[in-house]
Order: C-alpha cells, then sequence, then structure tokens
C-alpha cells in the first residue's frame, strides 16, 4: 500500500515532524517547521550523508559557506538573468501559476453545455460534455491568464542599513556557488589533488510561484550539496574523468538512498533531454523518487563542465585553475554535482517507511526507518508507573543510554499503546522495565535485574540483564541483526 500526502501530512503533525509556519497566523504554505522529532530525523539525514560522503571519504572536504554572498556572485553565476520561471496571472482572482505547468492541476469549467454547471476536470483532460480545454483561469474557472512574464526567483534583500540599489543582494538559491568562490581558498589550504570535492549542508530559498505538496516544494528549504573537481585531461577506465566520476557519482548516490530505506522499485534515474539541459551542463541525471504525489525529483547529477569556475574567474578577475603537476598547465576543473535536497529526502524516507499492518485485529501504523534515521533510537519503558521502583530503574537506563542515542523516557500510557506509538515514529528498540526487573520489596523478592527489549519490526521480545544493555542496544543499532542478537538471550513469549 503507498501512503497518501494527507496520511503523511497528518502524522507529521500529530506526532511532532512537521508544523506548517506559522500556523497561529493562519500559516505560510510555502515554509515548514520542524518539530521535535521532525528535527531528529532531518538531522540524522544530515549527518548519516555527512558522514558517508565527507568524513568517509578521503577525497572529499566540508565547507559552510554564508547565506548571503557578493551580489555579483549571482551576476557570475547567470542566477541574475536566468532564474526565472514564467508566470501568467489570472485577472479575476489574481491567482498566479507557472506557465508551463498550469495544465498539470485540474481546472474548474463553467460548461456551457450544461447550462453553465460548474465542473473540477483531472489535469490536462477536456471537458466531457461540451470538449472544451482550459482556456481560463483554473482554480476560479472565470478569469483569462495574462500572457507569460518571467519572473526571477531569488528573494531579493538589502547587505546593510541603507535600501539602495548599490545594497542589493539576494538570499542564495542554492549552496553551490558558496562553493566555486572558495574553490581556491579549499585548494590552497587544503593542498588538494584532483579528483576532489567539496560538499555543504544548509538552506537555500527560492521565491516558487506555486510551492506546495507539503515539504516537496518549499521557499526555503536546505540542500546537501557535493562539487567534485576533475581534471577534464584525464582519463579514468578509458573514459574522460568527467564522463566516468558522473558514472560514479549517479551510482553512489542511489546506493547512499537504497542503503537508508528506500526501495528500488521507488527510485528510478532520469536523463535530462538535450533541450532540456542547463546551458552550461554536459548531462544531468535526475534520481527520482515515487513520492505520493507521483515519480518527482528527489536530486539531481549534473556534469556543470568548467562553466562555473570561468564565469567566476572572468567575474572577479581571480585564476580559479589548478596546476596539472604531470601536463606542466593550469587547468580549470570540470564540475559533477550531486545536489540532494534534506527535505525531499525525509518525505521520501518517510513515504517508504510507512506501513499499516494488522496485529492480533488491530490496525497498527508502523515507520519502518532506518536505525540511523529513526529520530527516536530507544524508547524506555515503565510497566507500572505508579511503582516508584520501576520508574526510577527505568529513568537511570534511559539516562544512561542518551549519553550515546536518542533515548526517551515514556510513562503516559499502558505498555501496548506506548508500543503502538513508538512503532508510529519509528523507533526501532523499546526497553521496558516490569516487576520482575526490581522484585517486589513488601514480599522480599528481588528483580532479576533484567529488562525486556523489544524489536519493532518483528514485534519480538527478548529478556536482557541491565548491565548488557548498553553493549546489545549498541550492536542492534550498528546495523547488527535482531535475530542473531536476541537469540542470545531468553525470548519473552508476546500474548
Ligand atoms: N545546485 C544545483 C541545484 O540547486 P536543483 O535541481 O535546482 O539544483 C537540487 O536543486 C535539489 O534541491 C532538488 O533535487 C531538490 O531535492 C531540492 N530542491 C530544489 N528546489 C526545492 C524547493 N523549492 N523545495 C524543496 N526542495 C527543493
Amino acid at each position: 500500500m503507498s501512503v497518501t500526502m494527507e496520511t503523511l501530512v497528518s502524522l507529521c503533525k500529530r506526532r511532532g515532524f512537521v508544523f506548517q509556519s506559522s500556523e497561529i497566523y493562519g500559516g505560510t504554505g510555502s515554509c515548514w517547521d520542524y518539530g521535535p522529532l521532525g528535527v531528529e530525523l532531518k538531522n540524522n539525514i544530515k549527518r548519516v550523508w555527512w558522514r558517508d560522503f565527507v568524513q568517509q571519504r578521503a577525497d572529499m572536504v566540508g565547507l559552510d559557506a554564508s547565506i548571503l554572498m557578493h551580489a555579483t556572485v549571482w551576476k557570475a553565476s547567470g542566477h541574475v538573468d536566468h532564474f526565472t520561471d514564467p508566470m501568467v496571472d489570472c485577472r479575476e482572482c489574481r491567482r498566479r501559476f507557472r506557465a508551463d505547468k498550469v495544465d498539470e492541476q485540474p481546472w474548474v469549467h463553467y460548461c456551457p453545455a450544461t447550462k453553465g454547471n460548474k465542473f473540477t476536470i483531472p489535469a490536462g483532460e477536456p471537458c466531457g460534455h461540451c470538449g472544451a480545454r482550459r482556456t481560463l483561469c483554473p482554480e476560479c474557472g472565470k478569469g483569462e491568464l495574462t500572457p507569460p512574464r518571467q519572473f526571477n526567483l531569488m528573494f531579493r534583500t538589502f547587505m546593510g542599513p541603507v535600501e539602495e540599489d548599490a545594497a542589493v543582494t539576494y538570499l542564495r538559491p542554492e549552496t553551490a556557488q558558496g562553493i566555486f568562490v572558495n574553490f581556491d581558498n579549499v585548494l590552497q589550504s587544503m593542498r588538494r589533488k584532483l579528483p576532489f570535492g567539496i560538499a555543504q549542508i544548509g538552506k537555500a530559498f527560492r521565491n516558487e510561484i506555486t510551492p506546495g505538496n507539503f515539504i516537496f516544494r518549499t521557499r526555503e528549504f536546505e540542500q546537501m550539496e557535493i562539487e567534485y573537481f576533475v581534471n577534464p585531461n584525464d582519463t579514468v577506465a578509458g573514459r574522460p574523468a568527467d564522463e566516468y566520476w558522473h558514472e560514479r557519482w549517479i551510482e553512489d548516490c542511489v546506493g547512499w538512498f537504497k542503503r537508508y530505506g528506500l526501495r528500488e522499485e521507488n527510485l528510478r534515474l532520469r536523463e535530462h533531454d538535450k533541450d532540456e539541459l542547463a546551458h552550461y551542463a554536459k548531462r544531468t541525471a535526475d534520481v527520482e523518487y515515487r513520492f505520493p504525489i507521483g515519480w518527482s525529483e528527489l536530486m539531481g547529477i549534473a556534469n556543470r563542465t568548467d562553466f562555473d569556475l570561468k564565469q567566476h574567474a572572468q567575474f572577479s578577475g581571480k585564476t580559479l585553475t589548478y596546476f596539472d603537476e604531470d601536463r606542466k598547465a593550469h587547468v580549470v576543473p570540470y564540475v559533477i554535482e550531486p545536489s540532494a535536497g534534506a527535505d525531499r529526502a525525509l518525505l521520501a524516507f518517510l513515504a517508504d517507511a510507512y506501513r499499516e499492518e494488522e496485529v492480533r485485529g488491530e490496525k497498527r501504523v508502523v515507520l519502518r526507518l532506518h536505525p540511523e534515521l529513526a529520530p527516536v533510537s530507544v524508547a524506555v519503558l515503565p510497566l507500572l508507573k505508579k511503582r516508584d521502583d520501576i520508574v526510577e530503574t527505568a529513568q537511570k537506563i534511559r539516562d544512561e543510554l542518551a549519553k550515546r542515542w536518542i533515548a526517551v523516557y515514556d510513562d503516559t500510557a499502558a505498555i501496548g499503546r506506548l508500543y503502538r506509538r513508538q512503532d508510529e515514529v519509528g523507533t526501532p528498540y523499546c526497553v521496558t522495565v516490569d516487576v520482575q526487573t526490581v522484585g517486589d520489596r513488601d514480599k522480599g523478592e528481588a528483580g532479576d535485574g533484567k529488562v525486556t527489549i523489544r524489536d519493532r519490526d518483528s514485534m519480538d521480545q527478548a529478556r536482557v540483564p541491565i548491565g548488557e544493555l548498553v553493549p546489545v542496544v549498541g550492536e542492534l543499532l550498528a546495523g547488527g541483526e535482531w535475530t542473531k542478537i536476541a537469540a542470545r538471550f531468553p525470548a519473552v513469549k508476546v500474548s
């Protein structure tokens, strides 16, 4: 079963993943706030991406450039002149649409063949009664649309206290340019040899004409970008180095998304046609994901050639080249750019993890998130919240686990419901402290010092001594197989 966007939006709000920005004022519809669980999930995505693509690779370094940059950066990059979408306005209701997307939405039609009855007709289809196609505003069905005009997607602002033309700058619409303008700084300070890459994670802003579909298209979002510099004169495995590395990055990126949970059947590659390619790109492949809204771009991997470095060299008057020791010549590197959106990645991981299952006649909602991404790694639950010794032991265990992982304590419901709540937010393991753990002082019974650990996916449980909990949870979160690890301990029969 594939999950709908409404279900995800509702889960995200109810369980504290994502809230509408400024909701108490009616919301913005184009920006979203990450709640307590959402921020952990997003941080985990970014942390794992950074670890895998930057820290674990010998050919990568990181960067954190400022969001506000010199205005000329955006002239050189082409954004001032070309970062536009064609926009049309309804003369009646004043709504705005992207001219190239206006036929991708259902349209309202007052049909003359049915005495002007109002119909909502599926995107791109003609009216079933009169055969007319959409010409008017798709939302109000009455107003004519203006001819398209180009609308620049960058947010303009002013640097400094005087609002004059000379002070105009922009919120960055991509993190990439912060990397290009620092190419020489990194090259000199880090003494890198080609090929090498610079990665950056950060906010980007685009004044999208029609933002929407939850966090899929927003006006403020986060990118995880890499600019990988290669020597265009080199060959690798019999191919030009840029083409070889482009292919490698496509494989690595798709492999990364699969490793952290996206199913193969929900991922595909889409090559940009020649007429769709950006003017600087030699080849671009999008990794598309089957989102609840259909197949859409999750990330792009472009071969940007030497365009950006040459542009910035020309506009800044600085040399942005690499000295090729073997050929004793300066060269402008080519750039392979894997560029992913952190928000879209989060949406894809959530959509792929979402399952509705039937357990003993009841519906169970579970997020089968990869343990490294799950917003809570382990939840510690007391079986009886009225027993101080149980509560105290559970809280102590949580504090110990929280030194290493994201661990929570929850005693706000009965155990069955607590398990369901943790399933619904993707917590891979729950630890329960019960009477057997602590014993019964009044009856003079000593506890066994063991707790029950429960696996989210199989719902199987095992009894583990408290002293072994940290290594066991550590093994499990490091990717250890539940069945193998649990087999070392007595199983708990689940009724
Ligand atoms: N530097 C290249 C670049 O920015 P892009 O295809 O425009 O390329 C890269 O953006 C990624 O950023 C997209 O694949 C998407 O994941 C994310 N992205 C772009 N615009 C977005 C928006 N308005 N809202 C959310 N994510 C967005």
